[in-house]
């Protein structure tokens, strides 16, 4: 690791666009923590990203869990401070509101809204200390557009770009960055097979948006990209 090393916490890193994400920071040379609910992903993963040089280190967590939240941060804390927080894990559901179950909805909102607040609200002391934080939150178009059977996954999306939208203008005094980035349909296991099949050559590639967070992450100037809207050229699935 070098003084330009950035230490990254990175939810939801296992698939998807998060192993993307993940690529291109350890790739650039910075210590990406990665984490996600499936220990045996993320070693994966640690392999694949070839680490010789120690820029990868990974936690089993599950971010509806507040309390496993704050022992992987202050586990975290004792030999790094954090840069920038990556919410990027999220689930879904394809279903009419009408079908969801109560655990479902639960699920989603606990996952997509309750985790990111709650790790937000993890870093939020230290980065307001140090005047000095990015926050990037990997949202969705259905903050721009109405898509039927995704009903509590938008009511997660937006309450999170509601949620930090009020926390950006408290937190603008103490330097900290909130990034919200709203990407349309991305090739990734969160979509099933079929729609997959019928659907890739027009989808957006993880890789693609992981380069873009890396290249707002590291825009060093007094501006910042606020909200980010990427979508497939020929439109939304
Ligand atoms: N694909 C799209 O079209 C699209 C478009 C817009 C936005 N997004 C957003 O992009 C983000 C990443 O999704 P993806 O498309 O890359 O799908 P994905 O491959 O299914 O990735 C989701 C990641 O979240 C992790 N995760 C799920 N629940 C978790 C929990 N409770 N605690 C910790 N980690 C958890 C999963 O790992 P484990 O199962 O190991 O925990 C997985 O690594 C999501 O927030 C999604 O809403 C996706």
């Amino acid at each position: 690791m070098t003084a330009k090393t950035k230490v990254i916490w990175l939810t939801g890193a296992g698939s998807g666009i998060g192993k993307s994400i993940a690529e291109i920071f350890v790739r650039k040379n910075h210590n990406v923590i990665c984490c996600s609910r499936d220990a045996e992903k993320l070693k994966r993963l640690k392999t694949e990203l070839n680490d010789k040089a120690g820029l990868v280190d990974i936690y089993k967590l599950d971010v509806t869990n507040h309390s496993e939240i704050s022992k992987v941060y202050n586990e975290i804390k004792k030999g790094k401070e954090i840069d920038c927080l990556i919410n990027n894990a999220g689930i879904t559901s394809f279903n009419l509101a009408a079908d969801d179950t109560m655990e479902e909805i639960r699920k989603i909102i606990e996952t997509n809204l309750l985790g990111s607040i709650f790790t937000i609200k993890t870093v939020l002391p230290d980065f307001i200390k140090r005047k000095k934080g990015t926050i990037i939150n990997i949202l969705s178009v259905v903050t721009k557009k109405v898509f039927t059977k995704s009903s509590i996954y938008s009511a997660s999306k937006h309450g999170l770009l509601a949620y930090t939208n009020v926390l950006r203008e408290e937190v603008r005094e103490h330097n900290i960055r909130i990034i919200n980035v709203i990407p349309g349909a991305t090739k990734t296991p969160m979509w099933s097979n079929k729609v997959l099949e019928k659907h890739s050559d027009r989808m957006i590639t993880p890789s693609d948006i992981g380069k873009i967070v890396f290249d707002v992450f590291t825009l060093e100037t007094n501006m910042v990209a606020e909200e980010i809207v990427l979508r497939p050229i020929k439109g939304d699935l």
